[in-house]
């Protein structure tokens, strides 16, 4: 669970970039946070990741405060957690197997245990014809496949995803959060920032609203298939 309690964030003194900001998600919930530009959702993530410190308030993730955090659990922490950027951050340098392969790397796990789960990541994300391409070679979706196929690789109990489809056309956006969907069924908490309406109303998931920093909306997931379920016991009152 990840429990957000009264956290105002300050960058620079007298101004706030979030404001008294409360939200709590359960493991395994599929959540949007949508606002304008500048209205605090990347400072979330950024506090979330304990690349910033918050100003007061209180954030536990999985029951560890990371206002109580040693520093030196962090990089431990950060293992726990998978991030997807707008901009995908891909190594150049590198195919699209060692991209993922990359980030075993880092945390040490063996080639042997590289070599089974990569290509069958590579393969949830739909890139397996496409392993031993470089980023530049790749379509904009395909390159975000990369980023979550990379992000998604040491497992992690929560993904965030900021912006992910910024860049990418509707059709492309729509099988990113199909993937993210498939994702969340698999017990992963997913947390994705968006612009687009578009997307938040075909997903039917809870929403988050944003304005200067202050949460103003959540709307929780709103399921078309419970509606009709509800219709249909609804019938059972008219004779026909
Ligand atoms: N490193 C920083 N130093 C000072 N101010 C910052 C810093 N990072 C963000 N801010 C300020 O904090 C506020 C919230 O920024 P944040 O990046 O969280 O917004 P956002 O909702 O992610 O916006 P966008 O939709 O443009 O990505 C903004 O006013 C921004 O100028
Ligand atoms: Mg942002």
């Amino acid at each position: 669970m990840i429990e957000i309690s009264n956290v105002t964030k300050e960058y620079v003194e007298g101004n706030k970039a979030l404001r008294n900001v409360s939200i709590t998600i359960e493991d395994g919930e599929f959540v949007f946070i949508m606002g304008r530009n500048g209205s605090g959702k990347t400072t979330i993530f950024k506090l979330l990741m304990k690349e910033e410190e918050l100003t007061s308030g209180r954030i536990v993730v999985n029951d560890m405060n990371l206002g109580k955090m040693p520093r030196s659990y962090v990089p431990k922490y950060r293992r726990r957690l998978g991030v997807v950027f707008q901009d995908f951050r891909l190594l150049k340098d590198l195919t699209v197997y060692e991209n993922v392969a990359f980030a075993q790397r880092v945390v040490g796990a063996s080639n042997r245990r590289i070599r089974e789960s990569v290509p069958a990541m590579l393969q949830m994300v739909g890139l397996s014809s496409k392993y031993k391409m470089y980023p530049h070679q790749l379509s904009g979706g395909e390159q975000q496949r990369v980023a979550i196929a990379r992000a998604l690789i040491n497992r992690p109990e929560v993904l965030l995803a900021d912006e992910p489809t910024g860049n990418l056309d509707s059709h492309n956006a729509m099988e990113i959060m199909k993937l993210l969907e498939e994702i969340n069924g698999m017990g992963t908490t997913v947390i994705v920032v968006t612009h687009s309406h578009e997307i938040v109303e075909k997903m039917h998931k809870r929403v988050i609203y944003m304005e200067r920093g202050c949460v103003v909306g959540d709307e929780t997931a709103f399921d078309p298939a419970e509606e009709e379920e509800d219709m249909t016991e609804g019938g059972e009152f008219y004779e026909d």
